[in-house]
This record gives C-alpha cells, sequence and structure tokens, in this order.
C-alpha cells in the first residue's frame, strides 16, 4: 500500500501553499510539523479530496485518487483541524450519523461504533451529550468518527491540540495501536507527541518539505538549535519571535 506524492502544489491566489511537493508513504505513522501557515492542513484537505491541487497528483497504489473517487474516500479517515460538534447529540448519535455519511449499514455501524468507542475509552460515555464532554473527551469522539470503517488512510490533523498532557499521551497511544497496516499521517506542533510512534517525521515550511526524517534523525537535527533558557519578562520580549522551527 502506498501513498505517492507527485509535485503536488497548492495556489491561493498567488500565494503558493503547497510547492511542488514529492512524497512516498507506506504503512505507518508519519508525523507532519510544521509552524502556523506550512502547509500541513492545505496538504491534508488535498489527500481527503476537499480541496484540489492546482498542480501534481496523489496516487494510491499508483491509481490518482482523483481517479478512485468515492472507492478512495471509503478507505479514508479524517479529522479536520477545526470541527463542530453538534452539542445535543449524544456520542452515539454522533457516530451514527457520522457513520451514515460514510455509507455504513445499520448492522455495521453498530458493530464499528462499539469497536471505535472501545478504542478511544468512551463506551462508558456512549449517551451522554456531546455538549458535556471535556475537551479531551471531544477530540477523542472525532478520533473515533476518524478510524470507524477500517480506514487504510488516517489524516488527523492536530489530534492533541489544546489537550493536557495525560490526554495527549492517550490520543497518541491510540493512534500508536490502531496504526498498525494504515498510513497515518498526524499532525502536531509537538515533537513529544510523536516521537516514539512515528517512523517519519516530515518538516514543513512555507509549503516545502525541508526535512523527512526518523524521529531520532530529526532530534539529532535539531540538537544545538533548541535549548532551554531562563530569563525574566523583558529579556524575553527583547529575544523577539525566535520560532521554535526556525531551521533555515
Ligand atoms: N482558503 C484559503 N484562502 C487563502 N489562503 C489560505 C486559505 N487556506 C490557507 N491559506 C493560507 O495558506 C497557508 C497554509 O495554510 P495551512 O492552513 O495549510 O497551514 P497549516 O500548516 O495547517 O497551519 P496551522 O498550524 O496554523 O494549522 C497559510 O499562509 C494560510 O494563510
Ligand atoms: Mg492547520
Amino acid at each position: 500500500m502506498t501513498l505517492s506524492i507527485d509535485n503536488l502544489t497548492k495556489n491561493y491566489g498567488s500565494y503558493t501553499a503547497l510547492n511542488h511537493m514529492v512524497l512516498t508513504l507506506t504503512p505507518g505513522v508519519y508525523a507532519l510539523l510544521g509552524p502556523n501557515g506550512a502547509g500541513k492542513s492545505t496538504f491534508m484537505n488535498l489527500i481527503t479530496g476537499n480541496l484540489v491541487p492546482d498542480e501534481g497528483e496523489i496516487y494510491y497504489d499508483g491509481i490518482p485518487i482523483r481517479e478512485l473517487g468515492a472507492k478512495f474516500r471509503g478507505i479514508l479517515g479524517f479529522m479536520p483541524q477545526q470541527q463542530g460538534l453538534y452539542e445535543n447529540f449524544t456520542a452515539y448519535r454522533f457516530l451514527s450519523y457520522m457513520a451514515s455519511l460514510k455509507g455504513m449499514g445499520s448492522r455495521e455501524a453498530k458493530r464499528e461504533i462499539a469497536w471505535a468507542l472501545e478504542m478511544v475509552h468512551l463506551t462508558g460515555q456512549a449517551h451522554q451529550k456531546l455538549g458535556a464532554f471535556s475537551g479531551g473527551m471531544k477530540q477523542r469522539i472525532l478520533v473515533a468518527q476518524a478510524i470507524m470503517n477500517d480506514p487504510k488512510v488516517l489524516i488527523l490533523d492536530e489530534p492533541t491540540a489544546g489537550l493536557d498532557p495525560k490526554e495527549r499521551i492517550r490520543i497518541r497511544n491510540i493512534i500508536s495501536k490502531i496504526s498498525t497496516g494504515r498510513i497515518v499521517i498526524f499532525a502536531t506542533h509537538v515533537v513529544s507527541d510523536i516521537e516514539q510512534i512515528a517512523k517519519e517525521v516530515i518538516l514543513l515550511k512555507k509549503g516545502h518539505v525541508i526535512a523527512e526524517e526518523t524521529p531520532d534523525a530529526f532530534c539529532q537535527m535539531m540538537e544545538g538549535k533548541v535549548f532551554e533558557a531562563e530569563m525574566s519578562e523583558t529579556e524575553f520580549a527583547r529575544t523577539g519571535n525566535a520560532f521554535p522551527y526556525g531551521i533555515s
């Protein structure tokens, strides 16, 4: 199973958000790192078909995904970066709704919902309203909808955003557990989310892939470039906008 990204380019007007990206992805977890605006969500939305490339092509096992159409969407799981939840829906009703959007029959939906709830540790909360969920539980139910129906390609756009360390570890463990035999792309700003589970780190900057490394090699690359320092607020203000991904 291979997802090949061939010269993928996306422009918004005169701005190039993704610039001739070339990548080959096989089963395993890929960490997608990069500062705000690097093009992570653009890349993900091109895979899911929410955006159409200006140049280039994405191939799944050698066939362009635009030719595969619904067939490709059927093997895709997606957790978008910003997703509203129906606060009045229970977790179970939300997953039933997502299952019907994915075209599942009722018996299949029942089985998939039970499995997905189990995976994200929300079986006991299935009949609670989403409005009463904590941020971490909401993220987990969004992960649950993405993993239903056995997706071969799983796209998670910052699934750990805004979570406390415990919930981050939970999400990381869930993703690690279900990653076998799937291509998983996991966007995050936090290296500790992925250093133990990713087979590769893809670093994006201004629409370019500037590094593609194993997590170990990536961390080595960062050696000497990342440091901790104690300083006063005034001193901090003087450092200017030293961004953590500021490799040039
Ligand atoms: N619909 C749009 N119209 C115009 N410009 C856009 C649009 N969507 C994204 N962009 C621009 O494209 C660039 C890449 O955006 P993208 O959302 O892909 O970045 P990102 O890496 O996901 O950032 P973040 O970490 O903030 O989620 C940004 O400069 C953004 O302003
Ligand atoms: Mg984004």
